[in-house]
């Protein structure tokens, strides 16, 4: 635990809100790091905790940036987005929360017509612009990326994409929709990176929420 030093900036640690925030805060009330206030309610974006941390609660998407520019020393993010963004950071611990998997998704006839052959051409909705490209890249299929803040479900069922590249948790959300999986691209879990100069210039706070980290990932297997 890091100990207060008035003066210094505080360990900084950002939080992913969302689904992944629920499952942070068993982890942070291992770590005898809860914050002051219940981040699941407070509409503060910046909350303090104990022993001279304090969190920023904010956009899951936005996290690999504060991280990445030494706004926050560490974060809390899922593996999806790092996939994604390949951001410049530390990623010391999976804290194996958040678990999920990047599927390929269609309508049932899609799927059941097989992968596209090389050569073909197919339109993709998905938040997931760069991961998309890339698998298609690879197997020389041409993909029309259409991009969605979310809900991309609802794309093959209107006509405006064929496929759609999104994490996939009980699978409720597909089914709902009439889909069905075609193909798990990554397995997904949050993780806890770290900003690579906070590593290297404030190791001895950083060292040690990453060993209550661990520590409380361990004692909640
Ligand atoms: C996520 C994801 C899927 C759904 C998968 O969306 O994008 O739509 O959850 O979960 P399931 O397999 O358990 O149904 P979320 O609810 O976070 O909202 P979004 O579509 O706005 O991203």
């Amino acid at each position: 635990m890091p100990s207060s030093n008035p003066g210094a900036r505080p360990l900084t640690i950002a939080l992913s809100k969302g689904r992944i925030l629920e499952q942070t805060v068993p982890i942070l009330a291992r770590a005898e790091l809860l914050p002051a206030e219940d981040v699941l309610r407070t509409r503060k974006l910046m909350v303090d905790g104990p022993g001279g941390v304090r969190f920023l609660i904010i956009r899951a998407a936005d996290v690999c940036t504060y991280v990445e520019q030494g706004a926050a020393d560490m974060g809390i993010v899922g593996r999806d987005l790092l996939l994604e963004y390949r951001p410049d950071v530390f990623e010391p611990l999976d804290l194996k929360i958040g678990r999920c998997r990047l599927c390929v998704a269609g309508p049932r006839e899609v799927v059941e017509a097989g992968a596209p052959a090389p050569g073909s051409r197919i339109r993709v909705a998905t938040k997931y612009d760069r991961i998309t490209a890339r698998h298609y890249m690879e197997r020389g299929v041409h993909a029309d990326i259409i991009h969605l803040y979310g809900s991309m479900e609802l794309a093959p069922l209107v006509g405006m994409a064929d496929r759609i590249v999104d994490l996939v948790e009980t699978g409720n959300t597909l089914r709902a929709n009439g889909l069905v999986e075609e193909e798990t691209l990554y397995e997904i879990s949050s993780r806890l990176v770290v900003n690579p100069a906070s590593f290297a210039t404030r190791k001895g706070l950083v060292a040690p929420v990453i060993q209550v980290f661990a520590d409380a990932v361990e004692g909640g297997q």
